[in-house]
């Protein structure tokens, strides 16, 4: 029997985020799953993005028909399983069969025959007897520890919103550079929508916009509002650093707004800097290949930005895996580095220059814990009220979202998934003395 491309894509796709790295999203898009046709990209990434969307649940309803214990069951195996039972509990357009049989074969094509008779047994149960979803499944479909520490943070009713927005598709928002393009995307039969919380910013209503030949030339970029709006908390300045820059999303928009701006751009991957080369031509943007921890500049800069690498967990709607590598430890390790980057930075900050630290993260220790202590260590620099950029880009015309209050933690600016239609962002807006 033969496997359909979008099953066979999925299954190899999932492995692979299981044993390495990768981020699902990464590999959808990659070129070597990018040749499917649009319908099997599409069936792909629903069963992939599902699949890590509510593996924990998908897993609660195979035990309850394994004969096995999940921990013993190959990595193939399990992934077989969690495709056919996703498939079976929330694609109502899949047939049962298809469901059942193409993961008994994709078992079978794994060398894992011995397993095919457990995974036909148990997906058929689950075909017939149907496991309802709770009504908690949303609070499941994520690790414990995490959810209780955003009941911590947040309160029970935000924590259940963030849960919530994780399980769905998040929409597509995008920028858009020129007039032209705008009419290119609808030339092509994309449909556009106002940002819901910049007016630059636009929504995907309808289409595929990564097939868009405007999107192909770079003239349409995907990036969360949320990221859209951090990138515009750095104002003008003359000489700009963005420290930890690829793939671009906020130097681009840097450097859109700083037209006349020497913007250098670190990066300390060397393939991701070139991947930011790319993406950012513009030619007040000077790309280097170098830790931000060591940098050492002749002169220092007016504006700065630390978009610091972090956890990542207010993108999980857009990155479910993350919520199952992460681990409560890393948080430290993640603290560490985010601390040292902030530091290396604030040396390079002229005086009466700002830094404006920020992560994707929700959680106070890479956010407001590493901001606390950065300050504490160099009395020269103290926080501006986010409150007063927002309101500079509402009198703009350029920040649409009305209740600025809900935007704002104390003097930090804050995100959250579901509370906001977006991403979950935290900075913090450092000034030196
Ligand atoms: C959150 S991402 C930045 C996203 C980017 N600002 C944007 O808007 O597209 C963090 C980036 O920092 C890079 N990075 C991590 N540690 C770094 C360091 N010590 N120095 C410079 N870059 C670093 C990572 O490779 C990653 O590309």
């Amino acid at each position: 029997m033969s496997i359909s491309p979008a099953r066979a894509a999925a299954f190899d796709i999932l492995l692979r985020v299981e044993r390495t790295d990768a981020y699902a999203t990464e590999l959808l898009h990659s070129a070597q799953f990018s040749k499917l046709s649009a319908k099997d990209h599409g069936l792909a990434t629903e069963i992939v993005m599902g699949v890590l969307r509510w593996r924990s649940v998908l897993d609660e309803q195979v035990a309850q028909y394994s004969s096995q214990k999940l921990e013993k069951l190959d990595p193939e195996v399990i992934t077989a399983l969690r495709i056919g039972t996703y498939q079976l509990g929330y694609l109502s357009r899949v047939p049962q069969s298809a469901a059942v049989n193409e993961s008994v074969e994709l078992v079978k094509q794994a060398r894992k025959r011995s397993a095919s008779s457990l995974v036909n047994a148990v997906l058929r149960r689950i075909a017939v007897d149907k496991p309802g979803e709770a009504s908690s499944a949303v609070l499941r479909a994520h690790p414990s520890w995490l959810v209780s520490k955003w009941e911590g943070m947040f309160g029970r009713e935000a924590a259940g919103k963030i849960c919530a927005y994780d399980q769905t598709v998040p929409e597509v928002a995008i920028r858009v550079s020129g007039a032209a393009a705008h009419s290119e995307l609808s030339d092509a039969g994309i449909k556009l929508a106002p940002g819901r919380i910049l007016a630059s910013a636009n929504r995907v209503d309808a289409g595929e916009i990564t097939n868009a030949a405007a999107f192909k030339a770079g003239r349409v970029f995907i990036q969360d509002e949320a990221s859209q709006l951090v990138a515009m908390l750095v104002g003008k300045g003359k000489r700009v650093l963005d420290c930890c820059a690829a793939p671009g999303g906020k130097a681009r928009i840097m450097a859109e707004r700083n037209p006349t701006a020497s913007i250098i751009a670190l990066e300390l991957h060397e393939h991701r800097a070139r991947l930011l080369r790319k993406l950012v031509p513009a030619a007040n943007v000077q790309v280097l290949t170098a830790d931000a921890r060591e940098f050492r500049p002749e002169d220092l800069f007016d504006r700065v930005l630390v978009d610091a690498p972090c956890s990542g967990t207010g993108t999980l709607a857009r990155n479910p895996e993350i919520k199952w590598r992460l681990q409560p430890e890393d948080l430290s390790d993640l603290h560490t580095h985010q601390l040292d980057i902030l530091q290396s930075a604030m040396k390079l900050t002229a005086p009466g220059g700002r830094v404006v630290y920020s992560t994707c993260s929700l959680e106070r220790e890479e956010n407001s814990d590493v901001v606390a202590e950065a300050l504490e260590a160099d009395r020269s620099f103290h926080l501006i009220e986010s409150r007063a950029a927002l309101e500079e880009l509402a009198e703009d015309g350029e920040l649409q979202w009305k209740d600025l209050d809900s935007l704002l933690d104390g003097l930090y600016l804050r995100t959250i998934p579901g509370v906001h239609p977006c991403d979950g962002f935290f900075a913090a807006i450092l000034e030196k003395n």
